[in-house]
């Protein structure tokens, strides 16, 4: 039997460099392996963790299947699906939640910076976040997961529950990795922290072009450029960064450049956006493709849904049955 791999993205926004190159690159190579079983999800309702406009959660969660068909995600290798249509995972999420405490939970870092994000809304959803990802994980017993760092410690309550689970009720759940790319990292342009749909100013999208991402670049905080080592930290750190993941092959020029004082963020920086236009032009245009076909999409979707259902049902069933429900 092959592999299986999962993974998702929430439809909290179109999806940015840091989503394509932490998450959406890794779901395309994975894709193109045949020892593996792909299934890639619209995490709609881990969206509903932290407030949304119900009006536009439909569109968006449509917009962003159509982002994974521009990145390369081809319905002919890939299982595309939304995650709500596949109503086995909270229904596994609800079993799984029997083996997890609350205290576990709570003491998440990515739940405590959450509820300070957003201090009204520190729901049982919330709390549930990782419950319902291990949910989407385990139920097709997936067993690597192409994702950001970010994203390690849900990867880590996973695999906790899956060992208990397992020690428990006999189940054979796999102990889900992480697959990480090269841009498992994407800093933000902001200087600090990572690049980030929350953040207004911090990232680049898939729709930008290329006066728009010269111009958030430009206001990319750098310092006076040398001389002196490179800093490894900060917001300088950050464009090298960039530099590491656009291009390689000017690392050691601007590198040099630095050491001696002389780097002029100007040139890095037109440099870079180019480089970085040049990398999402082509799902740009993709993703025109897309716009006149709405029906095609819906029909890609809803095959999704009932290959996610088959898969997602024999190993509810088997959770059942090993928990000892009458089934
Ligand atoms: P989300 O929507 O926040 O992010 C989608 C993916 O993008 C990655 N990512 C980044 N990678 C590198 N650098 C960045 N700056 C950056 N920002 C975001 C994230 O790590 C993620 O892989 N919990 C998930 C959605 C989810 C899921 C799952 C993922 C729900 N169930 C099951 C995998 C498996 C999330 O919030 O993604």
């Amino acid at each position: 039997m092959k592999k299986r791999i999962l993974a998702g993205m929430r439809a909290v926004a179109r999806p940015h460099l840091g989503n394509y190159l932490g998450a959406g690159k890794g779901m395309v190579q994975l894709q193109e392996r045949a020892e593996y079983e792909t299934f890639y999800m619209v995490a709609d309702l881990h969206t509903l963790t932290t407030p949304y406009d119900k009006d536009y959660l439909a569109g968006l969660t449509k917009d962003v299947v159509m982002d994974y068909l521009a990145m390369g995600l081809d319905p002919e290798k890939s299982v595309l699906f939304v995650q709500s249509h596949v109503p086995q995972h909270t229904e596994l999420a609800y079993l799984l939640s029997t083996v997890t405490t609350v205290a576990k939970m709570s003491h998440l870092p990515t739940y405590k910076e959450k509820i300070k994000e957003y201090p009204q809304h520190s729901t049982m959803a919330l709390l549930n976040y990782p419950v319902l990802m291990a949910a989407d994980i385990l139920i097709y017993k997936a067993e690597k997961v192409p994702v950001g760092v970010d994203q390690e410690p849900h990867l880590e309550i996973a695999r906790e529950i899956a060992r208990r689970m397992n020690a428990d009720y006999g189940t054979d759940f796999p102990e889900p990795k992480m697959f990480g790319t090269k841009g498992a990292y994407v800093p933000s342009l902001l200087g600090e922290g990572k690049m980030s749909k929350s953040v207004g100013g911090s990232y680049i999208a898939l729709t930008d072009d290329l006066q728009m991402i010269s111009a958030k670049l430009a206001k990319a905080p750098t310092d006076a450029g040398g001389p002196g080592e490179v800093p490894i930290t900060g917001p300088v750190a950050n464009l090298f960064k960039f530099l590491e993941l656009f291009l390689p092959n000017r690392l050691e020029y601007y590198g040099e450049a630095y050491r001696q004082g002389k780097l002029r963020y100007a040139e890095l920086k037109e440099e870079l956006a180019r480089a970085i236009y040049g990398e999402i032009r082509p799902i740009q245009e993709r993703r025109e493709q897309f716009k006149s076909k709405s029906e095609m999409v819906d029909e890609i979707i809803h095959e999704g849904a009932r290959k996610a259902k088959e898969a997602a049902g024999k190993t509810l069933q088997e959770v059942k049955e090993k928990m000892g429900l009458l089934v």
